[in-house]
C-alpha cells in the first residue's frame, strides 16, 4: 500500500519554547524578483494538506485589521477583537491577509509535463484571491523541470519553487527532493536550465544536506544565487534527520550571511514569539510555517496582530467551532462540484460523474479526519469529537457531529477517553495561541 506523507509523522519532537524577542518583528514584506510579498511570511507546501481549499481557508483565517491598541498591551479581549476584526467568512484580500505567500503541495516535473492539458488543469487549480501563489515542483531532470517551470508559469503562478528537500522514499528514488543534495553538478543544471526558460521568479527550497558529513545549505545557497534565483528557502535540519530534534536555525544564520538573495527560514515556528525569535537569531528576510498551520489556522493573523500591536489574541472556544465548520464547508463545496448521480449509473457518462462523486467524498472525508486530529488535539471533549468523526461516512455527517459537539461539549468533555492512535498524536503541538 502506498505511504501516506501525513502529518501525524511529522510532529515536533521537544520544541523550545521562545520569548518575544524585545525589538525584532517579522518584517513587513519581502521582495522575490518581482514580486512583492506582505507581511513577509508564507505558508510552507505540504503534500496532502496545502490544496487550494486549505491555501484560502488559511488566507482567511489569516485575515487581519489592527485593532485600536497600545503597542506593548499585553492583551486584548476576545470582545474587542471582535468588534475590530472582520470574521472567517468575511471575502479576504491579500492586503488583509496575513499569510503574504502561499505555495502548491510539490508537484511532480515528470508527471506534470507527460499530462494530458484536462489533467494538468486540474492538478494546477488556484483561485485569484490565492494571488500570490507559488507553484512547487519536484524531479531530476533539467528538461521536464524546465517544461513544468514553463506550465506553470504559463498558468499563472507568480513564483516557481523548486523542491530540493523532500525526504520521502519514493521521491528520493528517483533522485528528486533531498535526494539530489548528494548531486550539486546536476542542482546547477537544473538551476540554469530552468531558470533560462522562465522569466518569473524562480526559487527553491531545500534541507541542510543529506546529513551531517554533507552539510551543503550554504554552498547550494551562493550556487542559486550565481544561477540567478530570486530566494532560497532552508528547513534547518539535514534529510537523515527527518523531523527529529529541533530545526539548527544557525544554519539559516549561515545561509543569510552567505547570500543577498532574500532567505526564509523554516522550521519548528508554533508561535509568533518563535517567528519573531527565529527573526532575532538568523536575520532572515521571511518565515515559512508548515506543521503550525493546520493545528492553530490562526498563527499568520497573531503574527501580524502582534507586529501591529505588540499583543495577539487567543481564540475561544466559539473562534474554533466557526472555524472547524468554515474549513469542512468549503471541503463539502469541493464536493458540490461533483453533483451526485441518483438512480443507476449505467452509461458511462453516469457511471463517470458517480465515480468522481465518490471520490471527492473520500477525499473531502479523508482531509476532514486528519484536520480533526490535529485541530481538536487539546481541546475539552476532543477526542469524543475524533472518535465519532472517524466513524462518519459523510461529509455532511461530519458537519452535524460538529455542529452538536460545540453545542453539548460541556457534558461530552466529562465522558472523553482517548482514541486508541490518540497516544499517536501526543507529541502534537498545543492546538491553540
Ligand atoms: C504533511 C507534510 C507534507 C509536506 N510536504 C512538503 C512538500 O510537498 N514540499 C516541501 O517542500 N515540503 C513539504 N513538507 C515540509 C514542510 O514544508 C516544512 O519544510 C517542514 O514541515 C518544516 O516546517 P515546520 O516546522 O514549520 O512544519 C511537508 C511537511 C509535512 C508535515
Amino acid at each position: 500500500m502506498k505511504k501516506r506523507y501525513t502529518l501525524e509523522q511529522k510532529k515536533w519532537d521537544s520544541p523550545a519554547e521562545h520569548a518575544m524577542p524585545e525589538h525584532t518583528r517579522v518584517p513587513a514584506s519581502v521582495t522575490i524578483g518581482t514580486v512583492r510579498i506582505a507581511p513577509a511570511t508564507v505558508l510552507a507546501p505540504m503534500a496532502g494538506v496545502t490544496d487550494t481549499v486549505f491555501r484560502r481557508f488559511i488566507k482567511n483565517a489569516s485575515q487581519f485589521a489592527a485593532p485600536a491598541a497600545e503597542p506593548g498591551a499585553s492583551g486584548l479581549d476576545s470582545e474587542t477583537w471582535d468588534r475590530t476584526t472582520p470574521n472567517v467568512e468575511t471575502e479576504t484580500t491579500n492586503q488583509q491577509s496575513g499569510c503574504g505567500l502561499i505555495m502548491t503541495e510539490f508537484t511532480s516535473a515528470d508527471g506534470l509535463s507527460r499530462m494530458r492539458e484536462s489533467k494538468r488543469k486540474r492538478y494546477l487549480t488556484y483561485y485569484e484571491d490565492e494571488h500570490p501563489i507559488s507553484a512547487q515542483l519536484f524531479g531530476s531532470n533539467p528538461v521536464t523541470l524546465a517544461e513544468s517551470a514553463l506550465v506553470c508559469q504559463d498558468a499563472g503562478f507568480d513564483i516557481v519553487d523548486l523542491n530540493l528537500g523532500c525526504p520521502a522514499k519514493r521521491v528520493v528514488a528517483c533522485n528528486g527532493g533531498s535526494g539530489l543534495l548528494r548531486d550539486l553538478p546536476r542542482i546547477r543544471e537544473i538551476f540554469e536550465r530552468v531558470r533560462a526558460t522562465i522569466s518569473i521568479p524562480f526559487t527553491v527550497k531545500f534541507r541542510m544536506g543529506w546529513n551531517d558529513t554533507n552539510i551543503v545549505c550554504v554552498e547550494l545557497a551562493k550556487m542559486a544565487e550565481d544561477c540567478g534565483l530570486n530566494a532560497v528557502a532552508l528547513h534547518a535540519r539535514t534529510r537523515e534527520q527527518g523531523y527529529a530534534g529541533d530545526a539548527r536555525w544557525e544554519w539559516i544564520a549561515a545561509v543569510k550571511d552567505a547570500v543577498t538573495i532574500p532567505v526564509i527560514g523554516n522550521g519548528d515556528i508554533r508561535t509568533p514569539e518563535d517567528a519573531a525569535a527565529m527573526i532575532e537569531a538568523t536575520r532572515c528576510d521571511a518565515v515559512m510555517i508548515g506543521r503550525a498551520a493546520p493545528a492553530n489556522p490562526w498563527i499568520f493573523r497573531q503574527i501580524a496582530q502582534y507586529t501591529a500591536t505588540g499583543a495577539y489574541i487567543k481564540p475561544t472556544d466559539m473562534d474554533r467551532y466557526r472555524m472547524i465548520r468554515d474549513y469542512f464547508e468549503r471541503l463539502m463545496h469541493e464536493v458540490a462540484e461533483h453533483p451526485e448521480v441518483h438512480g443507476p449509473a449505467d452509461d458511462d457518462l453516469s457511471k463517470r460523474l458517480k465515480r468522481n462523486h465518490e471520490s471527492a467524498q473520500r477525499d473531502a472525508i479523508g482531509r476532514m479526519k486528519q484536520f480533526a486530529s490535529w485541530f481538536t488535539h487539546g481541546v475539552p471533549g476532543g477526542a469524543t469529537l475524533r472518535r465519532a468523526i472517524f466513524d462518519a461516512k459523510r461529509g455532511a455527517q461530519v458537519i452535524d457531529l460538529v455542529e452538536a459537539f460545540f453545542t453539548q461539549r460541556d457534558r461530552i468533555a466529562e465522558h472523553d477517553t482517548p482514541l486508541e492512535h490518540d497516544a499517536e498524536l501526543e507529541a502534537a503541538p498545543a492546538a491553540w495561541g
